[in-house]
């Protein structure tokens, strides 16, 4: 094997799409897959790949320094990229301070390690974090974030994020640790988890059940086919320079509200239902503390200079995702029940 690449959170929505991208066109690389299985991680999301030969899992949780340490010692990883976080809004304003601990600590614990192990001698090495849009805070009705963009957080989620980009700059700029960065929009697509919008009410819908759109519904996504993110991780993992960090984004902005209609609308044609059925399931609920009223991410520095663009229509995006999730109601039912906790204990207990 040329290299070994640890990725954290690759059991995760995100993760598993990068995992299985890395494995599948790097034969060449060792691909580490380090995950604690929260909630939010589930193996099934791997399993075609699980017996490829170039993938190992190792269940680890990234609050714990002295297991990073071993972590590292055990397979002193080339590279590092870095999804393991808590990544749901509305958990972070329940309980901010596991935010804390997994995606600030968890992240200096991450750079500890790489640190002490690469011991200065970086040729080769590299840290790749990954993160949100949301640490840009809000924007009016006009605008776009660039990379130039203040930090200026709103949800202990976003301000924990935040916290960890800075940590990761500081590894950079006093250490000299190879840090690339990038700060990603909304995405979607198979095996997001259902506590987010799009997977909630596509099971909502399902399952003739109201869906609940936070105030007016006039908040402000850009929306981004999950595979063109993993896309985007590989291309800035291997082109960007180090030190540097890039934002990527859909170039597809939706106000929720209309976004769920477009979402109903579908739906309906691919259940055979009649026109109008599921919109009747729209409810307004109390809003979201803080809600950001609209992200919008200029991507046009990762197009020029690495030559990234999306290369799944929303439209396209949307429909292969619908499809995905009714060809998969049994991954729907598994995840709503916490039934999927079980997989890691009947297939990996024993290895
Ligand atoms: P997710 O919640 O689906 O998955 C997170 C993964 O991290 C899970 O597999 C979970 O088990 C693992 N994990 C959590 N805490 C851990 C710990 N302490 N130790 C080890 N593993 C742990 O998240 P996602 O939506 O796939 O997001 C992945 C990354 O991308 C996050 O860093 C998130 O901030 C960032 N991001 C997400 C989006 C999005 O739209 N989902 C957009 C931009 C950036
Ligand atoms: O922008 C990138 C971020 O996108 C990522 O960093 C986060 O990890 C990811 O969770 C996502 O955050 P959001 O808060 O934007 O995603 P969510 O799906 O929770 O909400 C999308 C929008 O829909 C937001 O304006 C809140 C609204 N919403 C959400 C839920 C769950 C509703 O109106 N009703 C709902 O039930």
């Amino acid at each position: 094997m040329d290299k070994t690449i640890l990725i954290t959170g690759g059991a995760g929505f995100i993760g598993s799409h990068v995992v299985r991208l890395f494995v599948q066109k790097y034969p060449n690389y060792r691909i580490i897959n380090l995950d604690s299985l929260t909630y939010a991680g589930n193996l099934e999301n791997l399993q075609d790949i699980e017996s490829a030969e170039n993938y190992t899992f190792h269940k680890a949780d990234i609050r714990d320094k002295d297991a990073m340490d071993e972590v590292f010692n055990t397979y002193q990883p080339d590279g590092v990229i870095h999804l393991a976080a808590e990544s749901h809004v509305d958990r972070s304003i329940t309980d901010p301070l596991a935010f804390v601990y997994t995606n600030v600590i968890g992240t200096a614990n991450l750079l500890e390690a790489a640190k002490r192990i690469w011991a200065g001698n970086y040729e080769g090495k590299r840290f790749h974090h990954i993160s949100t849009d949301e640490v840009f805070g809000a924007l009016g009705e006009t605008g776009f974030f660039t990379e130039e963009t203040k930090y200026d957080p709103h949800s202990p989620y976003s301000a924990s994020k935040a916290s960890s980009d800075h940590f990761v700059r500081a590894y950079h700029d006093t250490y000299g640790l190879p840090i690339v960065m990038t700060n990603c929009s909304n995405n979607y697509g198979p095996n997001h988890f259902p506590e987010k919008l799009i997977p909630l009410c596509i099971l909502n819908i399902l399952n003739n059940k109201p869906l609940p759109i936070y105030g007016d519904g006039k908040y402000t996504r850009d929306w981004l086919f999950v595979v063109d993110h993993a896309r985007a991780i590989d291309q800035v993992f291997h082109q960007a320079e180090t030190g540097t960090s890039y934002n990527v984004g859909g170039f597809n902005e939706w106000k929720n509200i209309d976004l769920v209609r477009e979402l109903c609308k579908q739906m309906d044609t691919k259940l055979g239902r009649p026109p109008g059925t599921s919109e009747k399931l729209i409810e307004f609920v109390k809003d979201r503390p803080g809600h950001d009223l609209r992200y919008a991410i200029d991507a046009n520095k990762i197009k020029d200079e690495l030559g990234w663009e999306p290369s799944v229509t929303f439209e396209e995006g949307l429909s292969l995702t619908i499809d995905w999730f009714l060809n998969n109601q049994e991954w729907l039912k598994q995840v709503s029940s916490g039934n999927y906790m079980q997989y890691y204990e009947d297939h990996y207990s024993s290895r």
